[in-house]
């Protein structure tokens, strides 16, 4: 078998490659391990930047996600009983968000996909990539493949297997939190408007939604949290407690039908490149998801690396391909630094220090009382244009 990109992975970041570099005339094949179904299901994020929509609506594949995605101007800080909205139409000259699962994204862009009847392979086995050839082989369907390629894009993911195959020339910059998100989707209207991120003695509590009849919340929780001693009343106890508000408060409860445990960390490597094979999206770096940024920026990743594909095959510029691990590298400490800050101003450890409790209220009082500082944290979470 034989592509001019091979793509590892069809999560946002394969998919989204996939698709700019049809539109671009460059002939890849995408391989994911897990099946249609399970991709399709696989529950994650919520928030697009404006960016991200402005991405998906130039690939072509956002027509569901006008119709059922939900335009946020703004978000709550919520503490001390008391709620503070973040304007980010005031203070980002009229930016926005969407809120529209992640899933619904992969769903959309598989179909079109499979429309253009372009190779998309799943449950593909044994996977390894060849970067110095450069090829990928693999098993599919009981039969051994080899894929001979000019360009192997690792879109694998955290735990996938092109990182590893040049881990000897990366260097890994690493921090693993000592908290977890407890993650609920309900059959249940939206409390809010928009989103609430909440600090609260107990912990860090998030409500999100899905549509105007499925509610996402999130609870700190510690890593090793057994969902066994989380029955339903239980999580709508304690997302109660965390939501409070001084003039009272009680969230629209529902049927919850999924439920999960996601640990937290922030990690990148670099470079996000070694000969034929570059890195984007989760399998080079994974931010805590209190930014809600990680899909974002995998989506980022793979709009520089098509361009610069797209100029390669055109004129045999390779620039930007060279450049390709930097220029990512800008945004991803960018996001990085923004997610961190998010994290820690809205999450309680275990044991807090009352000296880092003081320094945290007064962060979220500033973020809520200056508007230089309120301006920072809505064009980060908008989603910088340039870095
Ligand atoms: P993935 O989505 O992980 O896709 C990688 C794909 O590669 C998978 O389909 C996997 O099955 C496949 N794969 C793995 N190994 C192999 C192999 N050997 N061969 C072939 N295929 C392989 N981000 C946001 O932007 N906003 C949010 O609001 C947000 N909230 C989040 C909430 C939670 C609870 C979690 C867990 C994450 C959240 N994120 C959020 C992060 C976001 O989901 C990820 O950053 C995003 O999925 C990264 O996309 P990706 O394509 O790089 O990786
Ligand atoms: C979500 O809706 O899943 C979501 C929203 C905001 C975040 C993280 C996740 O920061």
């Amino acid at each position: 078998m034989e592509t001019q990109v091979a793509i590892v992975g069809a999560g946002p970041a394969g998919l989204v490659l996939a698709r700019l570099l049809e539109l671009r005339g460059v002939s890849s094949v995408v391989l994911e391990a897990r099946s249609r179904e399970y991709v399709e299901q696989r529950v994650r994020a919520g928030v697009l930047e404006q960016r991200t929509v402005d991405c998906l609506d130039e690939a072509g594949v956002s027509e569901r996600l006008h119709e059922e995605g939900m335009v946020h101007h703004g978000i709550e800080l919520r503490f001390g009983g008391v709620g503070h909205r973040i304007d980010f139409n005031a203070l980002t000259g009229g930016k926005s968000i969407t809120v529209y699962g992640q899933q619904e994204v992969v769903k959309d862009l598989i179909a079109a996909r499979l429309e253009s009847e372009l190779p998309l392979l799943f449950e593909v086995s044994d996977v390894a990539v060849d970067v110095s050839r450069p090829s990928v082989s693999f098993t599919h369907e009981g039969r051994s493949v080899e894929l001979s390629c000019d360009v192997i894009a690792g879109c694998d993911g955290f735990h996938g297997v092109c990182r590893e195959a040049i881990a000897d020339v990366l260097t890994v910059y690493e921090r693993v939190y000592p908290f977890a998100w407890l993650g609920i989707l309900a059959r249940s209207k939206p409390s809010s408007e928009e989103l609430i991120y909440a600090n609260h003695a107990r912990g860090f509590a998030l409500h999100s939604m899905r549509s105007p009849s499925v509610t996402r919340s999130y609870l700190q929780c510690s890593p090793d949290e057994d969902l066994d001693d989380w029955p339903d009343a239980r999580i709508w106890e304690e997302l109660n407690a965390r939501f409070e508000l001084d003039g009272g408060f009680a969230l629209n409860e529902g049927e919850i039908f999924e439920k999960g445990v996601t640990p937290m960390r922030s990690f990148v490597v670099e470079p996000m490149q070694h000969e034929k094979l570059f890195l984007a999206g989760d399998a080079a770096h994974i931010v805590p998801p209190t930014g809600a940024k990680g899909m974002n920026l995998a989506i980022a990743d793979v709009e520089i690396l098509a361009s610069a594909l797209e100029s390669f095959y055109a004129s045999g510029d390779t620039s930007g391909l060279e450049s390709y691990s930097e220029h990512c590298l800008r945004r991803v400490w960018r996001v990085q630094h923004f997610s961190y800050f998010m994290t820690s101003m809205l999450h309680r450890p275990d044991g807090q220090d009352p000296f880092e409790a003081k320094l945290q209220h007064a962060q979220l009082e500033y973020v809520c009382r200056s508007e230089a500082a309120a301006k920072s944290l809505a064009e980060n979470y908008v989603g910088l244009h340039e870095v």
